[in-house]
């Protein structure tokens, strides 16, 4: 049977002008370059009819975790690990196997217990507290995370920690344009009346009622029964180049995931944009493993995304363009500026082919991937990762069976970054590992 059927190699078919903000519980909080379920569902959908006996799927990049609340929508085992706490936290409250439908209601009480306290002493540690929240809203943002941690449900508390997350962004002094932290101008900040105590009633009954649109959809599919998805949900935090000692010697029938386009600082800055949110939220309900740590800076979880701080498992230059000779030829041709434009992109591949090697290890004999790629500019030229990728999976002993393109019409894209500016649509990648 055919992968991808004719009509389906339509660029239209994939690009989707018109998409629904709230489907699988996607807009919780807003997450830099999250993939579209509805996407994710037809080429699941276009798999499964061809390989039905597909039973698990895992996301190595797993961001906001779109990929995995698509395989849930099939009943599918779904796991995924992300190096930022803030990725990990958001994929746990959508993957939840159970939940709790008044959740909506816990929203309304969570705000009206910190309505009530009259406490104004300030829950954060935070260093230049004072330079990226107003004192009025600190104090607000306490009094909300002392009554969320009063709930005795981790669930219950990780989907308001979300909801706090979204709420600090949009309540702090950092400007909402850009995913790098960049303070507003003074004259705005003292122009802003904000009150986050409402900004959370609101946002988290806009949260509730998506989360459980979600799960009655699931249910409609019978991928829910009494009360619990039928099949394995599993997010951990962890570095896609270590994760064997993760998911143990697990291997899974399909691969979908779309990976970072570059390093984070000259693309998307996930882990800035995670920074303030996450001071506000216990990461002991996050994840035993979660690092408090990744908080030292302002850059830490960039500096350990892939092209960050030199790694063991990175690939030697030498090693890597001799696997890829179109990586060969786009870096001997790189313009000499930005001057370091080399070494970051080669640092870049470098971990991601290592951790290619990991995700190659992760996936059964003949299982699926469906890897979807931006094509970044560096010095005004697009690096072509859809055919680095492609000759880095072959190394792997993996075959790409078709190429597709979708134009990007919503995804929250850097645009302000120059060396991103171009980029307006995304190749999608059929593979397959070969049975060896
Ligand atoms: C393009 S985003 C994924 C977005 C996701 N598909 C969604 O819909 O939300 C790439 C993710 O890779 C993560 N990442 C970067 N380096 C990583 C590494 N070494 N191991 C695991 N995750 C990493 C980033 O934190 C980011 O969440």
């Amino acid at each position: 049977m055919k992968l991808i059927k004719d009509h389906e190699t339509d660029e239209d078919f994939w690009s989707l002008k018109d998409r629904d903000r709230r489907d699988s519980a996607h807009c919780i909080f807003q997450y830099p370059a999250m993939m579209v379920p509805l996407v994710q569902r037809r080429l699941l959908a276009s798999i499964l009819e061809a390989k039905p006996s597909i039973r698990s799927m895992y996301d190595p990049f797993v961001g906001s975790g779109t990929s995995l609340v698509s395989g849930m929508h099939f009943g599918l085992d779904v796991y995924g690990n992300d190096v930022n706490p803030l990725a990990v936290l958001i994929s746990r409250v959508r993957t939840a196997r159970c939940t709790e439908f008044t959740i909506g209601a816990i929203v309304g009480q969570v705000a009206r217990e910190a309505a009530s306290d009259r406490r104004e002493s300030i829950e954060c540690e935070l260093m230049n507290r004072e330079k990226w929240f107003q004192a009025s809203v600190s104090v607000e943002l306490s009094r909300l995370r002392r009554a969320i941690r009063r709930q005795s449900n981790l669930w219950v508390r990780r989907f308001l920690w979300v909801t706090l997350a979204e709420t600090v962004r949009l309540t702090s002094n950092d400007r909402t344009s850009t995913y790098k932290l960049h303070a507003r101008a003074a004259e705005d900040i003292a122009k802003r009346i904000l009150s986050p105590i409402s900004m959370f009633l609101e946002i988290g009954a806009v949260n509730a009622e998506s989360f459980l649109e979600f799960r009655a959809e699931l249910r409609r599919r019978s991928r829910v029964k009494s009360g619990k998805y039928v099949g394995v949900t599993e997010v951990n935090s962890g570095d896609t180049r270590e994760i064997s000692d993760k998911f143990g010697d697990k291997s899974f029938d399909l691969i979908m995931t779309s990976p970072p386009y570059g390093d984070n600082l000259t693309t998307v800055t996930y882990g800035q944009h995670s920074y303030l949110p996450l001071h506000w939220i216990d990461f002991q309900d996050i994840d035993s493993a979660a690092d408090r740590e990744t908080l030292r800076t302002t850059h830490e979880i960039d500096r350990r995304s892939l092209g960050g701080i030199l790694h063991d498992n990175s690939w030697a230059e030498e090693r890597l363009l001799a696997s890829s000779v179109t990586l060969r030829d786009f870096a001997d041709n790189l313009p000499c500026s930005p001057a370091d434009g080399r070494k970051r992109l080669l640092r870049f591949y470098g971990d991601f082919a290592a951790s290619l090697v990991s995700i190659a290890n992760a996936a059964k004999a003949n299982a699926y991937m469906v890897w979807t790629v931006g094509n970044r500019n560096i010095g005004g030229k697009q690096v072509p990762t859809d055919i680095v990728l492609q000759e880095l999976l072959e190394e792997q002993g993996c075959l790409v069976l078709k190429i597709l393109t979708r134009t990007i019409h919503h995804k929250r894209m850097p645009d302000r970054n120059a060396s991103s500016a171009t980029m307006r649509e995304e190749r999608i990648l059929l593979v397959r590992k070969i049975d060896q």
